[in-house]
């Protein structure tokens, strides 16, 4: 069993940064998992289909090509809601869902661990993760910090615009019935809304840490 960090939660709330930086911390391999439902998005956009088709949504989940996860053409907010739509699609998930679990069960390069970040990793994907953390943030917060990072990309939206993207996105994967978002009853909360990154990386290591370094001692022991 490779050892496995889960953080899960709320669009815009920094899960993906603080789970890069756990992953850099402990020498573990790192996956998104928001961007294999954003790349079957723009698998579906470019062929021009319906995101909320269900044989167009798995056909784009069945060819998506993981080399583009670095392509800025998924981090738009189109593909954000669009992501949302197929990533609401039962098979879809049951598409996407061996890549994952393979990825957790045999983390590239050897690494004896991996950190996935989602909606659905501490839940679905990996209940039995060594550590699972729920990040959540005041939508109002997670709004002035996207609209800040557009601005810096030189693009000018409205902030209300953005906070109403926000909530919607939240709703949608809150409320659907297949692998909603929702913290799992044994993951740590860390709300971020008071934090700056580094402030945040630090309390997420202090609440994954005795975990992790226990399952790592145990792994030197066996
Ligand atoms: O995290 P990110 O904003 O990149 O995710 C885009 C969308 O993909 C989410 O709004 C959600 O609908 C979906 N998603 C999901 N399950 C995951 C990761 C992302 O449903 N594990």
């Amino acid at each position: 069993m490779s050892i496995v960090i889960a953080v899960d939660g709320t669009a815009a709330s920094g899960k993906g940064t603080l789970a890069k930086r756990l992953a850099q911390h402990f020498g573990f391999a790192h996956l998104d998992s928001g961007a294999l439902y954003r790349l079957t998005a723009l698998a579906v956009l470019e062929a021009k289909g319906d995101t909320q088709n269900e044989a167009d949504a798995v056909r784009g989940a069945q060819t998506i090509d993981f080399n583009r996860a670095g392509d800025p053409a998924i981090r738009t907010d189109i593909v954000g809601k669009a992501a949302s739509h197929v990533a609401a699609i039962p098979a879809v998930r049951q598409a996407l869902l061996d890549f994952q679990q393979d990825f957790l069960a045999r983390p590239p390069g050897g690494s004896p661990g991996a950190v996935m970040d989602g909606r659905d990793i501490g839940t679905v994907i990996c209940p039995g993760a060594t550590a699972k953390l729920y990040v959540d943030a005041a939508p109002e917060i997670r709004a002035r910090r996207r609209w800040n990072e557009l601005k810096s990309m030189g693009i000018r939206r409205a902030e209300q615009d953005v906070l109403n993207e926000i909530n919607a996105r939240d709703a949608a994967d809150k409320s659907r019935p297949v692998s909603p978002l929702k913290q799992a009853l044994d993951a740590d909360l860390l709300d971020t809304s008071d934090l700056g990154i580094d402030a945040a990386f630090a309390a997420a290591l202090a609440l994954v840490f005795p975990k992790v370094d226990g399952a790592l001692k145990d792994r030197h022991r066996g």
